[in-house]
This record gives structure tokens, C-alpha cells and sequence, in this order.
């Protein structure tokens, strides 16, 4: 570009006024774009939060409701649910049991709110004694053997009335072995959003303590994405677009903006950004101590991953970000 220069080109006249200021602006939030995650575990009127996570509560499935209603009235479009079993087992058995804790709350959610679009997260870790992602066998997570079961979870959430399956568990091959048996079992118009991009994060550390996930030796890194990696970042959304995910995932998204810029830009696909619970906990900690302004560090963030090419944004912040976008 060859641009004339100053003083004929002066970019500050597009700001002076705020209505100029939005007229120009590149990039809207949306509470359409907005996800709510969600922690249910058994009981009634369970409201039990979480230290490293002001805000975010395990709720038993009335209070569930009550959180989703409230969300829902502001305009969120979303809920992404995790849950946390009565017991755990080495085969991860309450993930797909049938009448499992996130299984009880889909039927409540699409009974009570059938306009609010319910995700499940399907992964093993929350429901294996261990707290790892597939099954253990002499201290290695197998990746073949787990497959059989993410795909009876997909298939029971499905069941159950989820209207798109999140499996975030990083085992090779899981979307393909998700998709063959959602359309072996009759869903084959229930969609997949992948956690395709997902990073071996500290940023987890507040999550794993809500979801009580923590694995129990090891770390993650041996299925989770190392985080000096970007190109290999863009193979792993390629082969879960092969096996059939119809909208994909970046996590966590703000130390991962150029990832989500580059998936966006060579796949084009429906993207949705995580903001994951440290990115949470470090804005609420911060705040807390009057170091910044919650709102506007809030916003400025999720503005961020917007121009970075992320549709779809999940945030613990959902329901504030509702409220402040109405009043804006
Ligand atoms: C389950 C899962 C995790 C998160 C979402 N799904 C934890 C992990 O991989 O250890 C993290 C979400 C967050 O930190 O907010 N595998």
C-alpha cells in the first residue's frame, strides 16, 4: 500500500466520538456468541463453590436449571456440561452410565429450557479413579482401547437430548469413533465440536480442582498438545475436520491467539475459543485486589479472541458479560 501521509491522512478523526468509534469497529461482541460452563453433581439444592474459582459453583441439577434459566434469560444461547460422579472406577463407568449425572441433567435442561442448546463435554477423566483422559494400563494411558468408551459417552449424552458432543480428551481417532457410533446409534444430525487445538495447560489448574480431575500421577502431556507447537497444532484440527468434527476448538485462547487465527484462516470452520479457568481465576484475583478493572480486562479479552477469528467464545464470565453487553 502506499498511503499519503500526514497531514492529510490523520487516523485519529475516525475517534472522535464514540458512535464513530462503533461505526468503524471491526469486531463485535455478541451474547449470541457466548458459552456457559457448567459443573453438576448429584444432590438438591447444592450450591458448593470453589476457591480458585470466584463465581463457579458444582450444583446439583435444580440449581443447574436455576443457572441455566437465569443465563438463558440474559440471552445466552449455551451451556457446556461437565459433571462429577458419585464414585469413580478404572473404566470411567459413570461417564456413559445411562443414568449418569450429566445424562440426568440433559434430560432436566432440554425438558425445562428445550430452546437452550446443551454441549457435553465428553471426556473420561472426570469419572476414572486415576483422573486421566483414557484407560491406564501400566502407567500409560491407552489410546485405542479408550476410544470404545468416549464413544459409548458421546452416544449416551446424545441419548440423553445433548445437542452437540464436545469430546475434549485428545486420544487419537476419537471424532472418527464418536461420529461412526452417533450415526450407528440414529444421531446422525447431532454435531461435533472438538477440542481439536488442545494445549497440556498450567492454565487448567482452577478447573481441575471444581471438576475434581486432577490426574493422580503424571501429567497430561502425553495426549495434550506441547505448548511450543502451532504447526502441529494445524495437523490436529485438519484430522479432526477429516473424521468429522463440524466445529472446532482452540484451548486455552489467550495465550493461543495465534493458533486460533491460523485455524480460522486455513480451515474457516465454525472456531470457538476456551477461555479456560486460569485465564478466569487471574482476572478475578487481580480485580479482587483492585489491580484492574474486571469488566474492561474482560471484555478487552474476549474482543481479542473475536479478532483473532474465534466464533464461538466459552467463558466462565458468560453470564456477566450477558449483563454488561446489555447496558453497554
Ligand atoms: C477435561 C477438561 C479439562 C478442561 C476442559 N475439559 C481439564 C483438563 O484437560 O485437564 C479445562 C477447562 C478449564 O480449565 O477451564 N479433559
Amino acid at each position: 500500500m502506499n498511503l499519503p501521509g500526514f497531514p492529510v491522512v490523520r487516523p485519529r478523526r475516525l475517534r472522535t466520538s464514540p458512535a464513530l468509534r462503533r461505526l468503524v469497529a471491526e469486531t463485535q461482541l455478541n451474547v449470541a456468541q457466548l458459552v456457559l460452563p457448567l459443573f453438576a453433581r448429584s444432590g438438591k439444592k447444592l450450591r458448593r463453590p470453589v476457591e480458585a474459582m470466584p463465581g463457579v459453583f458444582q450444583l446439583s441439577p435444580d440449581e443447574i436449571l436455576r443457572e441455566a434459566a437465569t443465563a438463558h434469560a440474559l440471552g445466552v444461547p449455551a451451556v457446556l456440561l461437565f459433571g462429577i460422579p458419585d464414585k469413580k472406577d478404572a473404566k470411567a463407568s459413570g461417564a456413559y452410565a445411562r443414568n449418569g449425572i450429566v445424562q440426568q441433567v440433559v434430560r432436566l435442561l432440554k425438558k425445562e429450557l428445550p430452546s437452550l442448546l446443551v454441549i457435553t463435554d465428553v471426556c473420561l477423566c472426570e469419572y476414572m479413579s486415576h483422573g486421566h483422559c483414557g484407560i491406564v494400563h501400566g502407567g500409560k494411558i491407552l489410546n485405542d482401547p479408550s476410544l470404545k468408551l468416549l464413544a459409548a459417552t458421546a452416544a449416551s449424552h446424545a441419548e440423553a437430548g445433548a445437542d452437540i458432543i464436545a469430546p475434549s480428551d485428545m486420544m487419537d481417532g476419537r471424532v472418527r469413533a464418536i461420529r461412526a457410533e452417533l450415526d450407528n446409534e440414529g444421531f446422525s444430525d447431532t454435531p461435533i465440536m472438538s477440542y481439536a487445538a488442545k494445549f497440556a495447560s498450567a492454565f487448567y489448574g482452577p478447573f481441575r480442582e471444581v471438576a475434581e480431575s486432577a490426574p493422580s500421577f503424571g501429567d497430561r502431556r502425553s495426549y495434550q498438545m506441547d505448548a511450543a507447537n502451532a504447526n502441529e497444532a494445524i495437523r490436529e484440527v485438519a484430522l479432526d475436520i477429516q473424521e468429522g468434527a463440524d466445529m472446532v476448538m482452540v484451548k486455552p485462547a489467550l495465550a493461543y491467539l495465534d493458533i486460533i487465527r491460523r485455524v480460522k484462516t486455513e480451515f474457516g470452520l465454525p472456531t470457538a475459543a476456551y477461555a479456560v479457568s486460569g485465564e478466569h481465576a487471574m482476572i478475578k484475583a487481580a480485580a479482587a485486589n483492585g489491580w484492574i478493572d474486571e469488566r474492561a480486562v474482560t471484555l478487552e479479552s474476549l474482543l481479542a479472541m473475536r479478532r483473532a477469528g474465534a466464533d464461538i467464545l466459552i467463558t466462565y464470565a458468560a453470564m456477566d458479560v450477558a449483563k454488561w453487553l446489555k447496558i453497554s
